[in-house]
């Protein structure tokens, strides 16, 4: 913790960066750092914290690229390692940390490890840093076990042997292109160790931990049961001997010190069921956050929503860990499509048949603001995927000649998968590539963009209201201090100058207010603030009811997600008072 005594990432706002779809440079239809440092501006003045960047290193991008060849390196596509410097630097001087995604759990085919492990034989020491076994049955043609890939199909693949007969298999619960990494070999471990040190010596102001429950195995490697819960008796999810690992990580990111002073932060990826399992990643010796999927997958529903809530600020209790809080990122559907769906959970299992429902863009939208107004009045630190702040929709009709991901390829066009949600932004103008690339670009963006994104590009966002200079609102209608209509851009460059500003969105807890069926009322206090002074106390309205309801008594509106109509608060709108004076 710093001498100041507040870390920066217990209430900071941070974008997540897709590199391959923010900007591109160089016009060759695919993100980079070029492009992403050129928008640096735009990021300071969203008002963000931080950025987490997606892997950016070599890769094959078999998925993505969180099948990573070098861990030490940027892949060519994206930059050089010196634009990497160049990048940090820059963000560090507009006061922007700089987070990086780390993947322990596997790396790539094109890992130098891996052609090792195929190089070096059966029961070589460079197959043992892999999961690497005899198949099972005659002539070992099956796979060591019943394990089923995350993306579909048996998370064995057979190799061929120096001598060209067929051998040994090796483990990978992703794609095939993804070997996982055999935790128990003390290699990994010192490697892995080894890369953290030299990004935190780079300047990196954190990590977030790839599929961070998935690293260790049940050395046996039994069948997997069907219905099993995670933890210590299942075969490879959430089993405790994976702690020790973030242990070891923790002391590290405590010892460096950089540009922005030893305070680093380590973000675990952790979709687990149960709270209890969940919290026993942050603590004081661990993590110090874990993404909130349970948020993320919550039905646009009053209740649901509530028992979240309180049991997302329950589980960061005992370590004192803050909460995290999450729409939406690059392996879900964008949150207005989801908020425009009669279903409005989200589940990666289910999500073949989300694709299939309507969605009514216009609600999913105008639920879509008031859900950004909720997420960020809740104490804690909040996530931001790219595109969100612009409304982006999920892009559901992809041909499928161009779909990328392996999760599409790997159930025969079964799960759409998530290129949908990484499709590349719209910065300006009227047509594709929006300013996504250059000019005089010789390739089209990665993945096609919809004709419709005219009208949700940074520079119309900009100009149809809401962007924040000098304190104040310009553009959109102004009424009462709210901003009743402008843009989803102007929206979050609002909300994000005000919760950076007052002084109740700090650290301390939120209280809930009574508030009629359907909708969230809760007040925020600055900690130390003397509550004769109203401006200490900020209250978050959202109203998921049908029917709108009235304002309670208040000194300001400060922000409404939509127009506030007679007084009133409308269905799906979300609004923060001032109480007081
Ligand atoms: C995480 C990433 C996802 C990736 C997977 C395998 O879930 O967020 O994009 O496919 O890990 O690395
Ligand atoms: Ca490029």
């Amino acid at each position: 913790m710093p001498e100041s005594g507040r870390s920066w990432w217990r209430d900071a706002a941070i974008y997540q960066l897709y590199v391959r779809s923010f900007a591109d440079g160089n016009g060759d239809g695919i993100g980079d750092l070029t492009g992403a440092r050129a928008r640096l501006p735009y990021l300071a003045e969203l008002g963000v914290d931080a950025i987490w960047f997606n892997p950016w290193y070599p890769s094959p991008m078999y998925d993505g690229g969180y099948d990573i060849a070098d861990y030490r390196a940027i892949d060519p596509v994206f930059g050089t390692l010196a634009d990497a410097d160049a990048f940090i630097a820059e963000a560090h001087a507009l006061g922007i940390r700089i987070i990086i995604d780390v993947v322990p759990n596997h790396g790539s085919i094109a890992h130098p490890w891996f052609h090792a492990a195929l190089a070096g034989g059966p029961g070589s020491a460079e197959r043992s840093r892999f999961w690497f076994r005899p198949g099972r049955g005659p002539g070992g043609d099956l796979p060591p076990n019943n394990w089923q890939s995350m993306f579909g199909g048996p998370a064995w693949t057979r190799v061929t042997e120096a001598d060209g007969t067929l051998g040994e298999w090796y483990l990978h619960l992703f794609a095939p292109e993804q070997p996982d990494f055999d935790w128990d070999c003390p290699a990994v471990r010192a490697e892995f160790e080894d890369v953290l040190r030299f990004w935190f010596s780079r300047g990196i102001d954190g990590i977030r931990i790839d599929s961070a429950a998935l690293l260790c195995k049940d050395p046996a490697l039994p069948d997997a049961v069907a219905g099993q819960a995670p933890g210590p008796a299942h075969p490879y999810l959430d089993r405790d001997e994976v702690h020790e690992i973030y242990r070891s990580w923790r002391l590290i990111a405590d010892s460096v010190s950089g540009d922005c002073g030893a305070d680093r932060v380590l973000i675990g990826e952790i979709w687990l069921p149960d709270a209890a399992r969940l919290i026993r990643y942050v603590s004081r010796d661990e993590m110090h956050t874990v993404f909130n999927f349970p948020y993320l997958s919550c039905p646009w529903d009053a209740w649901a929503l509530r028992r979240v809530i309180d049991q997302t600020l329950a589980l960061g209790g005992p370590a004192g860990a803050p909460a995290t809080w999450v729409l939406s990122n690059h392996d879900v559907d964008r949150i207005v499509s989801r908020l425009g769906r009669a279903d409005t959970a989200f589940d990666l299992e289910r999500r073949r048949y989300f694709h299939d429902f309507p969605v009514d863009l216009e609600l999913g939208t105008v639920r879509a603001r008031a859900a950004a107004l909720l997420t960020m009045a809740l104490p804690g630190s909040v996530y931001i995927y790219q595109g969100e702040e612009l409304g982006l929709w999920e892009v559901q009709d992809i041909p499928d000649e161009l779909r990328q991901d392996p999760m599409f390829h790997r159930t025969g066009g079964a799960d759409p998968g998530r290129d949908g949600c990484r499709v590349p932004l719209p910065w300006s103008g009227t047509e594709p590539p929006f300013g996504f690339s250059p000019a005089d670009a010789t390739r089209e963006p990665w993945l096609p963009q919809p004709k419709e994104w005219r009208d949700l590009t940074v520079a119309a966002e900009s100009a149809s209201g809401g962007s924040v200079s000098g304190g104040s609102v310009s553009g959109g209608s102004v009424l009462d201090g709210s901003m009743l209509d402008g843009s989803m851009l102007g929206l979050y460059r609002t909300a994000l100058r005000i919760r950076r500003s007052e002084l109740a969105f700090g650290d301390a807890p939120l209280s809930w207010q009574p508030a009629p069926d359907g909708v969230l009322a809760f007040d925020r206090d600055a900690a130390d603030g003397d509550l004769s002074d109203g401006r200490a106390r900020v209250r978050c309205v959202a109203n998921l009811s049908p029917a709108a309801v009235g304002l309670p008594p208040h000194a300001t509106v400060l922000l409404a997600s939509g127009p506030l109509t007679g007084g009133m608060l409308p269905p799906d709108t979300t609004v923060w008072l001032r109480i007081g004076s």
